[in-house]
């Protein structure tokens, strides 16, 4: 599959810049509002403070001893209210504090700056509950409408603490503080911020991602140019093998084409001279047949004049059998001349093969069509057997198989060092065709088998092996399909299995 590096990049690195500037965003909001809020939490407790040194002792312990025996409902209607509320009001004026209330233990509201809420039960609060305890709780809120001090407001952002009044122990709570202080252009401020910060990472992270995008299609480019060299270098490598082959077969084959050429040459050479003999015995019968040509119809004897042939008949030495021994001479000639077409036929299929492409084709007419060829390439001492099962047809490119064949067959003659013997079986395995090259060789040694697939490794000498055979021929195989695959046993001998699948996949139509 063709991987799209700019593309996978663009993706990958615009979700990763949208998450980090998100993330980045996100943290740096949570760290402004944990601050906000701490320090106004701080700001909180230290008005707490001004209210409790001003007004706890002054009021509220009185009003905690007098709440203790009035009902909920009635301590609106305490006497010491009204001067709290102006002690309060006077203190709140100016400052951003929006409310203030005061709890007894029970949770009961004693005062609230909005003197409505006096007498309102807390008590399941989880804010209240905290602070009784002794510990300040705060979150920040936000109010739709709210009413705040002398007046209503409408969305705002307010935080909210609850704080422990301690008595003066300093260890037992003896009351509880609720403040709301409003920090809507706080956050306002923060969200401000916040924008500008995203405004500057996106800036930043769309430089960062220009500048890297940039370098990624220059390396693509590379990449791509590359990936092309790469190909073509290995088209090369797979023409000159190709090539090395054809030049084996190439002397194999003259080699083959030598000897019915020369007894054939020499066959001819002596019918020439043999037919030249036949030349005496004709001129005479064809004068002696002018002679009774022009003889009247009735008679039958003539005479012959011997003075001028005596000589010539004389030292005549042909004899009728020697007709018999020149059709031989021809018959020779005429296998010779068989045998030669029947090369030439097996050539031109492999060149007719090497032209097309993918082709509907029966792999064991194309295996004997290399068998021949090959034979003519090895020597006489090695043996090749076949044996073949019934194969359907497939969809392949025969001449890169042959290839493949070709390269198998050399192999394995060039492992065998004296007689030997080469077994090629085809087999149909379920939909899979099981092509076999065995030979009874050397066999390949534990240490060489690993590398014997990798390209330009050979243990021939130079000018015999180049090292690329197998490498390219598992590449056409598996461009097939299929897999190559080898079993073999160091002195015994090797086989090499081709498997095809019946049905070719996609790719072969790309061969
Ligand atoms: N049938 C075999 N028996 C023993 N060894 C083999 C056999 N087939 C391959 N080898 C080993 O594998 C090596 C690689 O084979 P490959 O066909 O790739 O290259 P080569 O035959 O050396 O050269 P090239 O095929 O390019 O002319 C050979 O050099 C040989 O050592
Ligand atoms: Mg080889």
């Amino acid at each position: 599959m063709k991987f799209r590096l700019v593309r996978h990049f663009s993706l990958t690195s615009l979700v990763l810049f949208a998450a980090i500037g998100s993330l980045l965003g996100l943290y740096y909001r949570e760290m402004a509002l944990s601050r906000m809020i701490r320090q106004q939490e701080n700001n909180n407790v230290n008005l707490t403070r001004v209210f409790a040194n001003t007004l706890w002792q002054r009021h509220f312990v009185d009003l905690l001893e007098e709440a203790g025996h009035t009902s909920s409902s009635n301590l609106k209607t305490l006497s010491r209210i009204p001067e709290i509320h102006r002690d309060v009001l006077a203190l709140m004026r100016g400052s951003s504090t929006y409310k203030i209330k005061v709890y007894d233990l029970q949770g009961r509201t004693l005062y609230s700056s909005e003197l409505a809420q006096i007498g309102e039960d807390k008590s399941q609060n989880p804010g209240f509950l905290g602070a009784r305890d002794g510990q300040t709780r705060t979150e920040l809120v936000h109010k739709e409408k709210f009413s705040a001090f002398e007046q209503v407001v409408e969305n705002r952002d307010l935080i909210q603490s609850y704080i422990p009044q301690f008595a003066n122990d300093g260890k037992r709570t003896a009351g509880v503080f609720e403040i709301y202080s409003d920090v809507t252009p706080l956050l306002a401020e923060i969200r401000d911020t916040e924008i500008r910060l995203l405004v500057m990472i996106v800036g930043a992270m769309g430089l960062l991602f220009t500048s890297l995008f940039l370098i990624v299609l220059r390396a693509e480019r590379i990449i791509r140019r590359q990936a092309e060299e790469n190909r073509q270098s290995q088209q090369q490598l797979a023409q000159a093998e190709k090539m090395g082959s054809l030049g084996l077969l190439v002397a194999g084959v003259s080699h083959q084409l030598n000897t019915p050429i020369a007894f054939s040459h020499s066959n001819v050479s002596l019918a020439i001279s043999a037919i030249r003999n036949l030349e005496l015995p004709m001129r005479i019968a064809s004068r002696f047949a002018g002679v009774v040509r022009k003889l009247p119809a009735d008679q039958h004897t003539i005479k012959l004049d011997l003075q001028k042939s005596r000589h010539l008949l004389s030292n005549y030495s042909a004899q009728p059998e020697d007709i018999e021994h020149l059709c031989l001479m021809l018959g020779d000639v005429l296998q010779g001349l068989e045998q030669m077409r029947e090369l030439v036929d097996n050539l031109r299929d492999f060149t007719r093969l090497d032209r097309s492409k993918v082709v509907d084709t029966d792999i064991n007419a194309t295996l004997k069509t290399v068998i021949y060829i090959a034979r003519s390439a090895i020597p006489s001492r090695v043996r090749i057997s076949e044996s073949f099962g019934q194969l359907p047809h497939i969809d392949c490119n025969p001449s890169q198989l042959n290839q493949v064949f070709l390269n198998l067959i050399t192999n394995a003659a060039q492992a065998i060092e004296d007689s030997g013997e080469i077994r090629i079986n085809t087999a149909l395995q379920g939909s899979t065709i099981r092509i076999e090259v065995s030979d009874n060789g050397s066999g390949i040694p534990p240490e060489v088998l690993p590398h014997i697939f990798d390209t330009y490794f050979t243990t021939k000498p130079k000018g015999i092996g180049t090292g690329l055979g197998l490498s390219i021929a598992r590449d056409i195989v598996r461009n097939h399909g299929g897999e190559l695959s080898v079993a073999t046993q160091a002195g015994f001998g090797t086989t090499f299995v081709v498997t095809l699948p019946v049905s070719a996949p996609e790719t072969v139509m790309q061969l």
